[in-house]
């Protein structure tokens, strides 16, 4: 696809609800708009009532002039299809497109994404108005790209998504036969003789059948965003782009699915409650990064505060500049903040806004204009940049949902796990990839499999590859335990693995109390977790042992290192605090021979985006509230005050550093 997957200008903007006001206020909003530095809004998302007011007949003009004169004043259109809110007249002809709910309660109208996934009717209504305004903006040349729906969020448990579950079931097993055996429905009574007997899993449930279950709902989202690309591909120059605003850590399906079809991928970014912290904030922008495996967009994010948490506090002054350029710093080429005005009505009439009831720009504006003109500053510079990263941690969903449901320590969440990995390198300025666990590893040189419990024939086959050449890998906890049907291998952990690591695992254990653990230079502690490691090699080195403890773990061994090929595999059976587990990044980082982005005091970040040419830029962000002095290795230029510095630069808190060498 020859989409334009490296925008020549970067993007800064909001999302516009012109049909929340009267036309005579628009050429105000974007007269201040402009003066914000704007040159992108997304318009569209949720106007299904405005667009299509009765059904079939619509109303395109109010968007028509909202977007020519937003054009007037340099600002591009991202256009929204409305799908997310089916409107009242829909709803109330065809009740049948509302959800059910896992009570069997339909959901109500109100609210948004309210429908059924995979409602006939509804897929109609949703290919109709998206037909229109493919036909009359698909060749509208201020629309750089579309969003469909919003945040796709919705589980359905009508009798059609049943029926629709059977259909699914049967053309992945075959046979009944197949999927007793898979499942092993013998266990409780579950044998099915006809495909009609199988429910939909309420609460907990076999592991086979909430696997699939999470997979159908996966292929239901694939199939309703495939029904709206198909209306809109056709229509839409090569250089306009799909996406779809996707919600960082959301569970509800497999987001690597579900962008295969897309030509970019975005996410809407909300802090809530409380302060940027970078180093978790990172992962939601490198696994967004890592669903396309390029830049994305950042489709949303706060203008200071949200509405939906118990605590909506502000962002203090500057936090705002710090996380767009923390955004941009980690790979997205647009920012867009959520939204530009206060309705007067509607839900959201606490959430944080540029331009206030009032019609005027509140004190956060100033800053956004800000931000606007570092970007103007950059552009040249920053397209077509972006961040290349030695280090992967691989992402599976599979094995996250096997773990969410039978965590067997309630503790143990597999986005924590995957985060203590992701900390220790972000605190380093480490560049990490975060990718699907069947994604292609070339070019890294340190892979981390953080809890990758399902490994299948292939995914054994790739990482044994990636370690005869050279690569380093480490394995974590509940390694290798389940296959693809989420049932027990018949091998001890890690399973096919078990080869590479030199070792496997005699035993889990979920812990009670903490477990001391020394390293080679290290000692410290194993909490919520730790395996009994067993060596399978004489050439297998131990890293670190359990201290006294259970009985069951003492002086055993709880880390592993093993060369295998040209690489090596660590196998790592305790759940570190969080000093330990410093010491153990840094050893795989010393080990793997990973250069950091930049040394930097605590609370500032460095990271780099590298351009076509290879020229490195260095993106500097003082995430704390007091100067800091950050050494520099050699002199550089920095491009937001136009200044050189030798040896050292020093940051006002929140204050930002864009650098290339001098
Ligand atoms: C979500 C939605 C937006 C808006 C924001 C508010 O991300 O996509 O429409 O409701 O939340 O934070
Ligand atoms: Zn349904």
């Amino acid at each position: 696809m020859a989409v334009n997957s490296n925008p020549s200008r970067f993007y800064i903007g909001s999302a516009y609800y012109p049909e929340q006001w009267p036309e005579e206020n628009w050429q105000k909003d974007i007269a201040l708009m402009r003066e914000a530095g704007f040159n992108v809004v997304r318009l569209g998302e949720f106007a299904w009532s405005t667009i299509e007011p009765e059904a079939g007949k619509f109303d395109f003009d109010w968007l028509d002039h909202a977007i020519a004169a937003l054009a007037g004043a340099g600002i591009s259109t991202v256009m929204g299809t409305p799908t997310a809110a089916p409107p009242a007249w829909l709803v109330h002809q065809h009740p049948e497109i509302l959800a059910v709910d896992e009570n069997g309660r339909r959901v109500q109208l109100g609210n948004r994404c309210h429908y059924c996934v995979n409602s006939t009717e509804f897929h109609r209504a949703a290919r109709r108005v998206v037909k229109a305004l493919a036909e009359h903006f698909g060749p509208n040349p201020h629309i750089v790209g579309w969003q469909l729906d919003n945040e796709y969020n919705r589980y359905c448990y009508c009798d059609n998504c049943r029926k629709q579950f059977h259909e699914f079931l049967k053309s992945r097993y075959g046979s009944l036969e197949n999927l007793n055996n898979r499942w092993t429905t013998r266990y409780w009574s579950q044998t099915y003789n006809a495909w009609e007997q199988i429910p939909l899993p309420i609460g907990p449930h076999n592991p086979g059948l909430m696997l699939e279950f999470k997979h159908f709902v996966t292929e239901s989202y694939r199939r309703f965003q495939h029904l709206q690309i198909a209306e809109l591909r056709p229509k839409l120059a090569s250089t306009v782009w799909i996406t779809h605003n996707f919600m960082e850590w959301h569970d509800g399906y497999d987001h690597y699915r579900m962008t295969e079809e897309l030509d970019i991928a975005s996410w809407d970014w909300y802090v809530g409650t409380g302060h940027l912290d970078y180093q978790l904030s990172g992962t939601a922008h490198d696994l967004a990064r890592g669903y396309k495996r390029r830049n994305f967009w950042l489709m949303e994010t706060q203008p200071g505060n949200v509405d939906w948490k118990p605590l909506n506090n502000k962002v203090n002054k500057g936090e705002t500049r710090a996380m767009a350029w923390h955004a941009i710093a980690h790979g997205a080429d647009a920012v867009l903040y959520w939204q530009w005005r206060s309705a007067y009505g509607g839900q959201e009439q606490y959430h944080g806004s540029l331009i206030d009831q009032s019609g005027q720009v509140r004190p956060i504006y100033r800053e956004v204009q800000q931000i606007s003109r570092d970007i103007a500053k950059v552009t040249d510079l920053l397209s077509g940049s972006k961040p290349v990263a030695e280090v992967a941690l691989l992402n599976c969903y599979d094995s996250r949902w096997s773990i969410q449901w039978q965590r067997h320590h309630q503790d143990f969440d597999y986005v924590s796990h995957l985060r203590h990995y992701y900390r220790p390198l972000a605190a380093r300025n480490v560049s990490t990839d975060i990718i699907s666990a069947d994604a292609a590893l070339d070019g890294y040189k340190l892979v981390i499999a953080p809890a990758l419990l399902i490994v299948t024939p292939q995914r054994a086959a790739n990482l044994k590859a990636f370690v005869e050449n050279g690569g380093h890998l480490a394995l974590t906890l509940r390694t290798g335990m389940k296959d693809e049907y989420n049932a027990l291998l018949p091998l001890r952990q890690p399973g096919a693995l078990a080869e590479l690591a030199g070792a496997e695992v005699e035993d889990y254990y979920a812990l009670f109390d903490p477990v001391p653990i020394t390293g080679e230079d290290w000692s410290g502690v194993s909490r919520i977790w730790a395996e009994r490691l067993k060596l399978r090699d004489d050439a297998t080195r131990i890293i670190a042992a359990y201290g006294a403890s259970n009985g069951w773990l003492d002086d055993q061994p709880a880390i592993t290192a093993h060369t295998y090929g040209k690489g090596q595999v660590t196998l790592v059976g305790a759940y570190l605090d969080d000093n330990s587990q410093q010491r153990l990044l840094d050893r795989l980082i010393r080990t793997a021979n990973i250069q950091p982005d930049l040394d930097t005091p605590p609370g500032v970040e460095a990271r780099k985006r590298i351009r076509s040419n290879g020229q490195e830029i260095l993106i500097v962000i003082n995430h704390t509230r007091t100067e800091q002095h950050i050494p520099l290795p050699w002199p550089v230029y920095e491009h937001l005050s136009g200044q050189r510095f030798e040896k050292e630069i020093r940051l006002a808190g929140y204050e930002v550093a864009v650098l290339t060498r001098a």
